[in-house]
């Protein structure tokens, strides 16, 4: 089996960046964000108060996901821990390590309400988490005691304004607004309601939103003005706010202990990740691959569409080689995820999706506690 044959067993990725393959694809095929901005501000400011060699320095990633941020901020050549609660997750960023041959990755599963989650290095990218959490504080001073120089924030804050709380687009999610202590410093937060069944296995056949806070149905967000004040009792005094999306509200903000030298980083990695072909010759040769897998080891698929693209899909896959066990008519209507539940209750193993709405489909499918791997990229190469 080649290296990347073993990501088509580790269940559906939950990842929205998509990770660049050595052979210009992209996992999972239908994520069309790119991570890359976030890990270039990284290292750019965090150039800033570098005091010795990219090779010499480390990184720790909180909350990785499957690792798609952890890659890039090794492309200095610095060593970077990624750490993140979902084991599944860890298993996929485990399979495209050994695809990128990248030794300087390391992933664990841990809780970041752990301490044992946390390790001394040079910088923290502590991004898309910290929001999840019932408390952010207890992360926040790990994460401080963690970074010896430089810790970069990308996470939701409690609104500003009544205008900023009733415009953002998680309003239904604010609950309480109220202060909390920490060593005499007044911290202003809000509750934030999480998915109510704490379960990650869901008695309805769906499992816990992937991208969502482990094991808690309240999370706290700290105001932003709370976040850099609790940063500065922390030994960082020194910030900037590098990009706001008032719409959340979400800010990246990037922390220093010493005051930082201007930026002089010129984007330029000394070990960059695989360039990406074209989106369309990209999905292309994911097709290629897809079929290559399938045919190569008979596993039968389940198809599921709708109209003319389930018929074309379905027999080309049987024109290449592929079982087909099964061809599942979707109703000519948006999908829900709880539909898609009812549609595919007893059934399990692999799933290729005929219909234009690939990618929200990719999803509602990747809910569901029952699949080994979805099938996007005969749907996308059609599109
Ligand atoms: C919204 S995703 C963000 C992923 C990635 N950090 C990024 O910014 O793209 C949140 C991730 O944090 C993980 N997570 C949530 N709560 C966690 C916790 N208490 N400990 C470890 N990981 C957690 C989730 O499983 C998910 O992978």
């Amino acid at each position: 089996m080649k290296p990347v044959e073993a990501i088509y067993s580790l269940g559906i990725s939950h990842n929205k960046f998509g990770l660049p393959l050595p052979d210009g694809t992209t996992y999972p095929e239908w994520a069309t964000n790119y991570s890359g901005e976030r890990a270039l501000e990284f290292i750019t400011h965090f150039d800033r108060v570098r005091d010795r060699d990219w090779e010499q320095c480390s990184f720790l990633d909180l909350g990785c996901s499957e690792g798609s941020t952890t890659f890039e901020l090794s492309q200095m050549g610095s060593v970077v821990f990624g750490v993140e609660g979902r084991e599944d997750g860890i298993c996929r960023a485990n399979v495209i390590r050994s695809v990128l041959g990248s030794e300087n990755t390391h992933f664990s599963v841990g809780n970041i309400d752990d301490e044992a989650s946390y390790r001394k290095v040079d910088g923290v990218f502590n991004a898309g988490v910290l929001y999840h959490l019932e408390d952010p504080l207890a992360c926040l001073k790990r994460t401080a005691e963690s970074a010896r120089l430089f810790v970069y924030l990308d996470t939701g804050h409690a609104p500003r304004s009544e205008t900023e709380q009733q415009n953002s687009k998680f309003v239904a999610n604010f609950g309480n607004r109220y202060t909390l202590d920490y060593e005499g410093l007044e911290l202003d937060v809000v509750d934030f309601a999480e998915p109510k069944n704490k379960s990650e296995v869901q008695g309805d056949g769906l499992r816990r939103g992937p991208r969502s806070g482990i094991g808690n149905d309240n999370s706290v967000w700290l105001s932003h003005d709370s976040a850099i004040a609790l940063m500065a009792k922390l030994g960082f005094p020194f910030h900037e706010t590098i990009k706001e999306y008032p719409h959340i509200p979400r800010l990246r903000t990037v922390f220093f202990r010493t005051e930082p030298r201007p930026t002089t980083f010129d984007g330029k990695y000394t070990w960059p990740l695989p360039e990406t072909l074209p989106r369309n010759e990209a999905i292309r040769r994911t097709c290629q691959r897809d079929i290559e897998f399938l045919r190569g080891t008979g596993h039968p698929v389940i198809v599921l569409g709708r109209g003319s693209l389930l018929s074309i899909i379905g027999g080309e896959l049987r024109d290449a080689g592929v079982q087909v066990s099964e061809m599942v008519v979707l109703p000519d209507m948006p999908v829900s995820k709880g539909m898609m539940n009812q549609l595919t209750k007893d059934k399990s193993g692999f799933i290729v999706l005929a219909v234009d709405d690939v990618v929200k489909m990719a999803r509602n499918v990747g809910i569901l506690n029952r699949f080994d791997y979805v099938f996007t990229s005969f749907a996308l190469a059609r599109k």
